[in-house]
């Protein structure tokens, strides 16, 4: 049977991307086939090498605009017949055409419980505000900043006094269990879209149990 097919996209240490390799890649069916980063020096790129998965480096700099850097990066990733797009702490935005084209097929990582605290520094965000819950939330990505349907969302509780590296260090360790997670749920038809009662929101409809008990 063709496997299901995994394009991860990554600017940084690419912790998640290694959370797919050790738990998702080569098993049930699924496949990271290709690594993309906007930076050369992001650290994912050597592990995705070092798993024997191809890599590419998109930065937007080397484009004349960011529409064609985009375009690039959505032929690399056709051209691996990608089933699914990984935003595995990828920290740039993409253009609307490309959200588009895999409108659906993209799903991004987020350290905190959505809506609440969207974008950039979104830890350092809670802990401004002074939450006493935060978490991770797995999204499908629309044209909006952190915006799209919800898929999976996990909180744990914040100590009084909570401590930043502390507080990444919960993050990143229920990151890497959520989104291998969502990839599985999503490999195996798990989830349904519908639209809201009111308003014209979409939401995701899980078809079964996270664990695949019904
Ligand atoms: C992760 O914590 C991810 O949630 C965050 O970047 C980190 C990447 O870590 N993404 C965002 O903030 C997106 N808005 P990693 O490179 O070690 O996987």
């Amino acid at each position: 049977m063709r496997p299901f097919r995994l394009g991860v996209l990554v600017s940084g240490a690419g912790t998640n991307l290694q959370a797919i390799l050790d738990s998702v890649h080569g098993r049930d069916g699924i496949e990271v086939v290709c690594v993309a980063a906007n930076r050369a020096e992001a650290k994912g790129l050597a592990r995705a090498q070092a798993a024997g998965v191809e890599t590419g480096v998109y930065p937007a700099d080397e484009y004349e605009t960011r529409a064609a850097r985009d375009q690039a990066l959505a032929e690399f990733l056709a051209g691996h017949e990608v089933d699914l797009i990984v935003l595995a702490g990828f920290m740039e935005l993409l253009s609307a055409g490309f959200i588009r084209r895999f409108e659906g097929l993209m799903i991004n990582v987020h350290p905190s419980l959505l809506p609440a605290f969207p974008g950039v520094r979104a830890i350092e965000q809670a802990l401004e505000y002074g939450v006493r819950v935060t978490g991770v939330t797995v999204h499908f990505v629309d044209e909006g900043i952190d915006t799209g349907p919800i898929l999976l969302q996990e909180a744990f509780d914040l100590p009084y006094a909570p401590d930043i590296t502390r507080v990444e260090q919960r993050i990143h360790a229920v990151e890497h269990r959520l989104l291998p997670e969502a990839i599985r749920m999503i490999a195996r038809g798990a989830l349904r879209e519908e639209r809201a009662e009111s308003g014209n929101r979409r939401r995701i409809v899980i078809e079964e149990g996270r664990h695949g008990e019904h």
